[in-house]
């Protein structure tokens, strides 16, 4: 491919509704005839073989330009609300430059297979900005997972955060903090401190939480909330942001206490100029 340089990948976890699966179908045979039309690349939809009304996404823009033009489409743009109507939308990778599309899927099969130091899921190479018309605002609005998971009734971080910390085991420094770390999928992971007389084997609550994740087969994350019972915010320690950063990539990290939410910052402002496994 002449263009492989500037080809643009994305995945997308799509778990569909009870009862829409033919309008799902439908709505798939369309993106990939638009695709194919249009010449914005290729639009493929895979079953998970394990869970029946789970699907991937898979699309691959011819280039750049074209996966511009292609979320700029007003046609595309109406198929994407009908398919946010008919299921919920879980982003795994999006936007990656690829030189071989099909090969990132293979090595995306491996690293869930192997346990390696493969880069965080939600990473961009580079910015691809957005281009002027592909907002809608009020109730047009998209929702994208997170603003979907953060409706009413959607699970409680924070308070999974705080349970965690009650089995916090901080003998020497009396600092207990509980870590809930939510993964693509929608599982919620917790994790809390655990000192020992040695002190300096001592985990933080976050790297247990992510390790836990990381042991349970889990690989794409989308949150983390952290909670001490501190008046000023807790961050996450600079060995936590490394591990969170490489296994986690760009999180939302929410901070609270006992009784409140303190803040929320991003995993990119948090560790500025990270190393990752990019630059091995
Ligand atoms: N700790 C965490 O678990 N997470 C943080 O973000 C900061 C520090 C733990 C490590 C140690 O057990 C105690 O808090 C005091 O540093």
């Amino acid at each position: 491919m002449a263009d492989s340089d500037h080809t643009r990948l994305s995945v997308s976890l799509i778990d569909v509704n009870e009862g829409c699966e033919p309008e799902f179908v439908n709505l798939s045979r369309e993106f990939a005839q638009i695709f194919d039309r249009k010449g914005y690349g290729r639009s493929e939809t895979i079953r998970d073989e394990a869970l029946p009304s789970r699907y991937y996404a898979v699309r691959h823009w011819a280039s750049a330009g074209a996966a511009r033009r292609c979320h700029a489409d007003a046609d595309v743009q109406t198929l994407t609300k009908r398919l946010y109507q008919i299921g919920r939308i879980t982003h795994v990778v999006n936007g990656v430059r690829a030189a071989d599309a099909v090969r990132l899927i293979i090595d995306e099969r491996r690293a869930r297979a192997e346990a390696d130091r493969r880069a965080g899921f939600d990473r961009r190479v580079k910015d691809v900005g957005r281009p002027e018309g592909d907002r809608r605002s009020g109730r047009d609005r998209r929702l994208g997972p997170r603003r979907l998971r953060e409706r009413a009734g959607d699970v409680d971080l924070v308070a999974a955060a705080r349970r965690a910390r009650e089995h916090a085991d901080a003998a020497f420094s009396h600092f207990k903090v509980g870590a809930a770390l939510e993964a693509a999928d929608g599982t919620v992971i917790t994790g809390c401190n655990i000192e020992n007389a040695t002190y300096g084997l001592t985990i933080c609550a976050e790297r247990v939480a992510m390790f836990k994740a990381i042991s349970e087969g889990q690989r794409a994350f989308t949150r983390i909330a952290i909670v001490a019972d501190t008046e000023a915010p807790t961050p996450p320690c600079g060995a936590c942001r490394q591990i969170l950063w490489e296994f986690g990539g760009n999180l939302e990290v929410v901070l609270a206490n006992m009784v409140q939410e303190k803040g929320r910052h991003r995993m990119k402002d948090l560790l500025p100029l990270p190393f990752d496994a990019r630059l091995l």
